[in-house]
């Protein structure tokens, strides 16, 4: 596990942009996996400017979102659906039949997870995963307890999880219940790059940085894949 600390906000962006950049430069036709949540709004910002500067393609790219709340359809402001179209796909050049976001709203989630899964499969395997980290070390909605083989499925929300998310909702609408990637669909990226910023991650980095693989802190898990990056930083003065 690689570790790299970024002294501010824009660094953080900048870098996972960057390693971003890197991947589709050797490799146009990358398949990535993206992550929604506060920490990678700055990412998506820098490579919309690089794509807008013409620096950047992403038109052979193949993107899987890492998970998407059960219960809320594309329309709804609060579903990742609609924050990948608001802060990436709907200012770039990836072919709409190439964004997958689990369907929230599918009739059968279980039928929903396996195509998931045979999606990634089928489009190659991922090459470059980006995940951030709940307080409680979740990655995607992989909360403490779930399995280290789990693959794309239907998750409760802990407790920890609603309330570090209720800021973005109505607090009688937050949902319980996502769909996620497992453990193991994350751990099958070729690489895996972890985003972490601010005092709220602090706790959650002392443990990563531990070493000790433990169930009730899924993130642990990423000391068992060969090529993983985490880029984090605490706030700066006047940020946050
Ligand atoms: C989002 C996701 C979550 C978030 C995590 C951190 O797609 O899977 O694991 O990455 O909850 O969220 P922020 O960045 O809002 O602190």
């Amino acid at each position: 596990m690689r570790w790299i600390k970024v002294k501010d906000y824009e660094e953080l962006s900048e870098k996972a942009a960057e390693i971003l950049m890197k991947q589709l430069e050797s490799k146009p036709d990358s398949v990535i996996g993206l992550a929604t949540g506060g920490t990678p709004i700055g990412m998506y910002r820098q490579l919309v400017s690089r794509f807008k500067r013409e620096e950047i393609s992403f038109a052979r790219v193949t993107a899987f979102n890492l998970d998407e709340y059960i219960g809320l359809g594309k329309e709804q402001p609060e579903s990742f659906y609609s924050y990948m179209e608001h802060h990436f796909f709907g200012h770039v050049d990836i072919p709409v039949a190439s964004r997958h976001i689990p369907d929230g709203m599918a009739e059968n989630l279980e039928g929903a997870c396996e195509a998931y899964e045979s999606s990634i499969e089928a489009s190659g395997g991922i090459d470059l995963q980006v995940v951030g980290i709940g307080q409680n070390g979740h990655i995607g909605f992989n909360e403490p307890g779930t399995s280290f083989q789990s693959r794309t499925h239907v998750t409760e929300l802990s407790a920890s999880t609603r309330r570090a998310n209720a800021k973005y909702f109505d607090v009688k609408e937050m949902p319980e219940q996502a769909i996620t990637m497992g453990l193991q669909t994350i751990m099958k990226a070729r690489s895996i790059v972890l985003l972490a910023y601010g005092h709220e991650k602090r706790d959650a980095l002392a443990q990563l940085r531990t070493g000790k693989i433990t169930g009730s802190f899924p993130a642990s898990c990423l000391h068992e894949h060969p090529n993983v990056t985490v880029l984090y930083g605490e706030e700066s003065e006047g940020e946050g």
